[in-house]
């Protein structure tokens, strides 16, 4: 399959995946030394903070001899402010450049953009819609650490919400031999379209909000920030409800690992962090590789 916009992790079938995160080992382990993107601009337009997301994109093409324009902070620092939408700007800025990341907090604006757009756009993340670079990353680190496609995967925190848990959702819905447990108060269960997903692709996955006996059973536990931004007063009733702390690890499997898309704001505990299984600090390094193997697979 040709990438071309990268709107959601829907969009990628298992051999995309395959060729992806094989492009990502070779750019790993240094056998890539190529300024394969010399020339090329990246525009980064983002309306909602980021850390990791936009520093690794911007390093990523960096790194591969291309250079970036961006506005990291678009919602004040761009014409939206005054009033500009999201299909004028794109018109503008398609000229300037040669790929354009985008982050909004309206869900499914990057489909609207990559309709408008002359080059490819890129999702880093549509309000409580997806965030489909974020699953791949994830992914990969998930492949790289089990080296098996066949895994139990505790998802932990706000599936109504939170869009890694939806993108990776789509992604480990291409392997049949994944179990899925979602953990999550019920109030914060996942959108109807993805479980109708999931059914549909027979997926073997379950919901609880039992999250001792749910990260006891998993080979992957996968933690998410409940995200204060779309919870208003409700926040405080959810926040704490799962943590991961240095009491809980000697309940998980030997060979667990420990993930998190990060930030993180107190679902994992910093005294977990020196644990063997802890990887998210690896994972996030990874988010650099693969958005450098995705960057060069779309330019
Ligand atoms: C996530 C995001 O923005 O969706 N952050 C990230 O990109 N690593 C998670 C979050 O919002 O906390």
């Amino acid at each position: 399959m040709k990438l071309r916009h990268v709107t959601s992790a829907r969009q990628f079938d298992i051999k995309t995946l395959q060729d992806l995160f094989a492009f990502t080992d070779k750019i790993k382990s240094g056998k890539y030394n190529n300024k394969a993107l010399s020339g090329k601009i990246m525009a980064t337009l983002f309306y909602q903070p980021s850390t990791r997301t936009r520093f690794s994109f911007e390093s990523a093409i960096l790194k591969l001899g291309g250079s970036t324009i961006s506005s990291e902070n678009a919602a004040e620092f761009s014409s939206a402010i005054k009033g500009e939408t999201m299909q004028d700007t794109i018109r503008i800025v398609d000229s300037y450049a040669d790929v354009i990341v985008i982050r909004h907090p309206q869900s499914g604006i990057t489909d609207l953009a990559a309709s408008y757009s002359k080059v490819p756009v890129i999702n880093a993340g549509d309000g409580v819609g997806e965030h489909p670079t974020q699953a791949l990353l994830d992914l990969y680190t998930i492949f790289e650490k089990k080296k098996t496609k066949e895994f139990t995967i505790a998802i932990c925190g706000d599936h109504a919400h939170y869009r890694p848990h939806h993108s990776l959702s789509y992604l480990l819905s291409l392997y049949p031999k994944i179990k899925i447990i979602y953990v999550s108060p019920k109030r914060l269960s996942m959108p109807k379209e993805l479980r109708e997903h999931l059914k549909k692709k027979k997926i073997h996955f379950v919901e609880t909000e039992d999250f001792t006996s749910s990260i006891k059973e998993a080979d992957v536990i996968y933690q998410g920030r409940i995200p204060k931004e779309y919870l208003g007063a409700q926040y405080k009733k959810y926040l704490g409800k799962f943590i991961l702390d240095k009491r809980a690890l000697s309940s998980i499997k030997k060979n667990a690992i420990i993930m998190h898309p990060l930030p993180r704001v107190n679902e994992i505990t910093p005294d977990v962090d020196s644990d063997p299984r802890a990887i998210y600090f690896e994972e996030a390094r990874n988010g650099l590789y693969v958005r450098m193997a995705l960057l060069l697979s779309i330019l």
